[in-house]
């Protein structure tokens, strides 16, 4: 149903989300203040950002090293830095990295940010958390602003993502991933076994009519394939 109602009102939307998205937009959750600027997700467009924040809300996160991987407007990242993490924000679109500082700012906490496409220049290290939203619909992005809504016809970014995450956490890291019904979990969820990382469920939630489940990344000792 919800994809129907989507499929009827999809092109009305995307000319007024064009217009919306072409000034800076506020975005706030509890205490942060945010900001989202032009080309960069707004967290507005899906529940995803906001499960993220509620689950990271909950968490005791003093001197906790965290990643946020692909960061966007760095809302999370500035919850987190709020609650005296040391964050580092990574996203492959300069204009993020922009915005999570100007948020960081804006909230006068302090994050650590890298453009790098997933981890080829995040320094290694094994992280406390890492904690991705990831572009999970299987088609080519055809600019930078793109990749945050499209993993590639192949799955490239969980091809590549997996393929490099085993070297940043370890056995006691908590490394959050949420995925929507929407999109193709048993293959993501195939890929990443391929690369012995399993999931495990720990939140499945119901809002806007759309699942959201959000899984704990875990080194699998038995690789499939
Ligand atoms: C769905 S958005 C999530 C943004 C933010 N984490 C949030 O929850 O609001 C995905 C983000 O990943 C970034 N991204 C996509 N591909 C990436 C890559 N290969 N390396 C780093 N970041 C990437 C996008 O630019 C985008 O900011």
């Amino acid at each position: 149903m919800r994809k129907l109602i989507i499929r009827i009102i999809h092109p009305f939307l995307r000319v007024f989300v064009k217009y919306y998205f072409t000034k800076p937009r506020r975005y706030n959750y509890k205490k942060i203040k945010g900001v989202v600027i032009p080309k960069v997700f707004h967290p507005q467009l899906t529940i995803s950002t906001k499960i993220l924040l509620d689950y990271i809300d909950k968490e005791d996160l003093e001197n906790k090293s965290l990643l946020e991987l692909g960061c966007g407007s760095g809302i999370i990242s500035t919850l987190a830095a709020s609650k005296k993490a040391k964050v580092m924000a990574s996203d492959i679109n300069v204009q993020a990295l922009e915005n999570a500082l100007l948020n960081a700012d804006k909230n006068k906490v302090k994050i650590e940010t890298v453009n790098s496409n997933l981890f080829q220049k995040i320094p290694q290290q094994e992280f406390d958390y890492i904690i991705i939203n990831p572009p999970y619909y299987p088609k080519t992005p055809q600019n930078v602003e793109e990749k945050a809504w499209f993993c590639g016809g192949e799955f490239e970014y969980f091809k590549d993502l997996f393929s490099t995450l085993y070297a940043y956490f370890n056995n006691a890291s908590e490394v959050i991933m949420i995925l929507s019904e929407d999109c193709e979990i048993e293959t993501i969820k195939e890929i990443a076994l391929q690369n012995k990382i399993a999931f495990k469920q720990v939140l499945e939630t119901k809002k806007w009519g759309e699942k959201n489940y959000l899984f704990q990344l875990e080194r699998s000792e038995v690789p499939i394939g």
